[in-house]
């Protein structure tokens, strides 16, 4: 099994979140060898540490970016840990070559159900940073439908962590069928 690196990108996996919490502890349970990493209790103030962080990622094979998306795009804390650890010299630039031949995977959640658009049509900027940094993309896990307001509707929390442990499985599937 390769090595593989889970980032949290949620703002407040605390108090604040119902799936990408339950996404990340069932993750936990089923790949113990993998390495998680929870930005917002790391990084509350956003002060990323990057010589950490790139540590980590000289270790992984295979990376799992884990979020909700926001604004069509990712978490402020997740685009923050990329331009605080991805920096020229180890990711890119003449001899920034770090993460060449290493895999990135997006795992994410939306309020809106998946049908209403193509939410990895947003990501282009990240696979335009995987080509940039000679890292393989991997493509997408995601999960529609669970919009913090449902939460408040009686019945839909348990339905929204019964679809967070069906992503979480569909995502480890995935990762065990990489070569
Ligand atoms: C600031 C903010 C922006 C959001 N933007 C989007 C969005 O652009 N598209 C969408 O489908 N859902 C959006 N949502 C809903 C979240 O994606 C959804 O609540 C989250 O995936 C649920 O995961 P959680 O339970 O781990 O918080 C947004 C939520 C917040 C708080």
């Amino acid at each position: 099994m390769k090595n593989i690196l889970i980032i949290s990108g949620h703002t407040n996996t605390t108090c604040d979140s119902v799936a990408n919490k339950a996404i990340m502890e069932s993750l936990e349970k089923q790949l113990p060898e993998s390495r998680t990493v929870y930005l917002d209790r790391l990084y509350p103030d956003f002060r990323i540490d990057s010589n950490a962080e790139q540590e980590r990622l000289l270790w992984a094979d295979i990376i799992v970016l884990q979020f909700p998306v926001y604004w069509f795009s990712m978490p402020s804390l997740l685009h923050r840990w990329m331009e605080e650890t991805f920096l020229h010299g180890f990711s890119h630039g003449s001899t920034g070559n770090k993460l060449r031949g290493k895999t990135l995977i997006l795992s994410y959640t939306t309020g809106a159900p998946t049908e209403a658009m193509d939410f990895d049509a947003f990501f282009g900027n990240l696979r335009a940073a995987c080509q940039f940094c000679g890292m393989n993309y991997g493509g997408s896990i995601s999960t529609g439908g669970v919009s913090y307001q449902m939460r408040q509707e009686a019945g839909m929390l348990a339905a929204i962590e019964e679809k967070a442990h069906q992503h979480a499985r569909r995502l480890v599937d995935f990762l065990q069928s990489i070569p």
